[in-house]
């Protein structure tokens, strides 16, 4: 599926016009000990971003620590975004999608992935299989899939190892991301958003799981777009487009070579053994006591790429639902038939019995592993 979004807008909610009680009063108190509406208030987070995203492609959002990426790849899958005034429009091949459909065509792994730690890789996924299938997928095809998204992932061989604990033994780092991408690709949905899926990873398994990404769109025509921190130049090589966001607002979207051409052309071409990645970035951070200055180079660039030929056709493809045509046509017409069947799809994946009997026995396995998990709860309810 292509997807691409424009004019997107976001902002903080104003606390005092829609605050309850308790945020006016923290507003009051604010204003009372003489910090500034201003001090405490960031007028866009996010500044007409616009963007594509293509099939069997990964795209990487990058840009420095507050750039927007979070909040545009919140935006993008309208999850987080209850405390923020959000506009914008998203389209699916072309087409302009509400909420509700994009979340049946999307899976959204973030930053912090949340397991229980007693459970082996399998019992976790097959838990995932009921939740998310149990209504459209028998016992055996649901196994079929748990099967082969642990052959996809690499997780056969962990498939009986108790994912763990903050000090406890269990998963590698890479093992738990990959773990992660597993619960939500099970479906094989055809938009993927990850937040940091590399945060916390050497550069070794950094590199296995962007592989990862790249072979799930490859071979499944997934859309993928992901937030990355400084990539090593080996990783940065395998991205297919890459988004840089400053200051809230897009400034640059293409390939590396274009990303290139680009910096060249603005003067600042990326110095002789130097990581890409990172020159693209510093150049577009603010830099601390160069606010000002920082500022001003920003916007320059945002504005000269808004009007560069390359971020002209992208504004216009995202504006106007206009497809270059760049995917295949067996691409294109899989997705459309796929679109229409998320259409007619059911909210709940499971029954409600379904989804009774998992939680039950995710809590019995949890509390038998765990005997002070259980002392715990014994300890609470008296
Ligand atoms: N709900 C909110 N209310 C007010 N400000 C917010 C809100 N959400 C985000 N921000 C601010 O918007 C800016 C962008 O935040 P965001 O989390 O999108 O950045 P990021 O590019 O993902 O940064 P990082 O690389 O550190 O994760 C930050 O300055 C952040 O403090
Ligand atoms: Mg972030």
């Amino acid at each position: 599926m292509e997807l691409s979004w424009h004019g997107v807008y976001v902002k903080p909610k104003h606390k005092n016009e829609s605050g309850n009680i308790f945020s006016r009063i923290k507003n009051f108190a604010h204003q009372k000990i003489g910090e500034k509406k201003s001090e405490i208030h960031r007028e866009h987070i996010l500044q007409n971003a616009y963007g594509v995203a293509q099939p069997g492609e990964i795209l990487a959002l990058m840009g420095a620590s507050g750039a927007g990426k979070t909040t545009l790849l919140n935006y993008l899958t309208q999850r987080n975004i209850h405390d923020v005034e959000a506009s914008g429009t998203i389209r699916i091949n072309g087409e302009v999608v509400k909420k509700q459909l994009l979340r049946k065509v999307s899976a959204y792994v973030q930053q912090e992935d949340l397991f229980i730690g007693s459970m082996t890789v399998l019992e976790h996924l097959r838990f995932m299989a009921v939740l998310r299938m149990g209504r459209t997928h028998k016992k055996n095809e649901r196994e079929r899939r748990v099967r082969m998204v642990m052959a996809d992932l690499g997780l056969t061989g962990a498939a009986n190892t108790v994912i763990g604990v903050f000090g406890k033994r269990g998963l590698s780092g890479g093992e738990r991301k990959r773990l992660a991408f597993a619960s939500e690709i099970m479906t094989s949905p055809p938009l993927l958003f990850c937040d940091e899926p590399t945060s916390g990873l050497d550069s070794f398994l950094a590199k296995q799981v962007v592989q990862v990404l790249k072979t799930l769109a490859r071979r499944k025509g997934m859309t993928i777009v992901f937030t990355i921190h400084q990539p090593s130049s080996q990783v940065f090589e395998m991205f297919d487009k890459v988004l840089f966001m400053a200051e809230g607002r897009v400034a640059f979207l293409g390939d590396i070579s274009q990303a290139t051409e680009m910096w060249n052309k603005w003067g600042e071409p990326v110095p002789e053994q130097f990581n890409p990645a990172d020159h693209f970035i510093s150049s577009l951070a603010m830099q601390i006591g160069k606010e000002k200055k920082s500022l001003v180079r920003i916007n320059k660039y945002c504005d000269e790429f808004a009007q560069s030929e390359l971020g002209k056709s992208y504004m216009n493809e995202a504006g106007n639902g206009f497809r270059r045509g760049s995917f295949s046509s067996s691409l294109s017409s899989g997705s459309e038939e796929m679109l229409a069947k998320a259409k007619n799809s059911q909210r709940y994946k499971a029954t409600w019995f379904q989804q009774y009997t998992a939680l039950t026995k995710r809590s019995l396995i949890s509390i038998l592993r765990e005997p002070m998990l259980l002392k715990v709860r014994i300890f609470q309810t008296f």
